[in-house]
């Protein structure tokens, strides 16, 4: 009886002797390349951007079930304007007073980006940006997003342009009360007489399946799908 019990235990204590190095090997037996995390559904960033030296900050409300983004810019010492997009592919472009309260309407065949945009981008390995060790990815030849190892929050990403996002805070869950979401009057009265805020040089690039929203002043993404 006893003896049974013993041959039967031995089996058992050589796993467990064995399972402390079978964890420590485990990474390097799996060998599998790391996925960026999919963005919340709804986060508030404030983003510091370095735009060819020209400085930005950027409040950036994520806000997917409503199928809506909202990127606020600050420019240095400069004018505040509102870059709102809503995922039925309306985007206005505006400032408040006091600065000039002109607003610029256009329409994309695409609605805000996904929150699984990230999906099928190239692993490009591990970097040390901002202080934080990163894993890298490349999507669509356009931009290189940077994601902290330890806590899989963006940390920074830099558009082909040369664009580069520092993302200063990460607020999951965080949401932009509604009325905040109200483009302006003269948004919808005043269209032909404003003059455009950013130059009307807006394009939608096509890259593959990529589109692209490119405003002189600002870029931003839209359903890459
Ligand atoms: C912004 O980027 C430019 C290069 O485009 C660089 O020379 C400059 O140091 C950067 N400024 C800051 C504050 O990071
Ligand atoms: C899209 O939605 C916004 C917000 O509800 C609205 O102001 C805009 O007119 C809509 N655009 C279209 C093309 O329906
Ligand atoms: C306001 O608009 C005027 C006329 O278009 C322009 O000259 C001026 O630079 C604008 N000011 C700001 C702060 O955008």
């Amino acid at each position: 009886m006893a003896s049974a019990t013993s041959t039967a235990i031995q089996p058992l204590s050589v796993l467990l002797l064995l399972l402390p190095v079978a964890l420590q090997l485990w990474p390097l037996m799996a060998e599998e390349e790391p996925v960026p995390a999919a963005w919340p559904e709804q986060f508030h960033s404030v983003l510091f951007i370095n735009r060819s030296g020209s400085l930005q900050k950027v409040d950036l409300w994520y806000d997917w079930p409503n199928g809506r983004n909202f990127n606020i810019i600050q420019h240095q010492l400069g004018v505040l304007s509102y870059d709102l997009e809503w995922d039925n592919g309306t985007s206005f472009y505006y400032s408040l007073p006091p600065f000039n309260t002109t607003c610029k309407v256009v329409h994309f065949d695409v609605g805000i980006l996904r929150p699984n945009w990230l999906d099928g981008a190239t692993f490009l390995g591990l970097k040390n940006v901002d202080n934080f060790l990163c894993n890298v990815w490349e999507k669509a030849d356009f931009i290189t997003y940077y994601e902290d190892v330890l806590t899989q929050r963006p940390v920074m990403w830099v558009f082909s342009s040369g664009m580069v996002a520092h993302v200063m805070t990460f607020e999951v869950g965080a949401v932009l009360d509604d009325p905040n979401w109200q483009a302006p009057v003269y948004c919808f009265t005043d269209k032909d007489s404003s003059s455009p805020l950013l130059e009307p040089s807006l394009a939608v690039l096509s890259h593959g399946r990529t589109l692209i929203r490119g405003i002189p002043k600002y870029f931003s993404l839209v359903n890459v799908f």
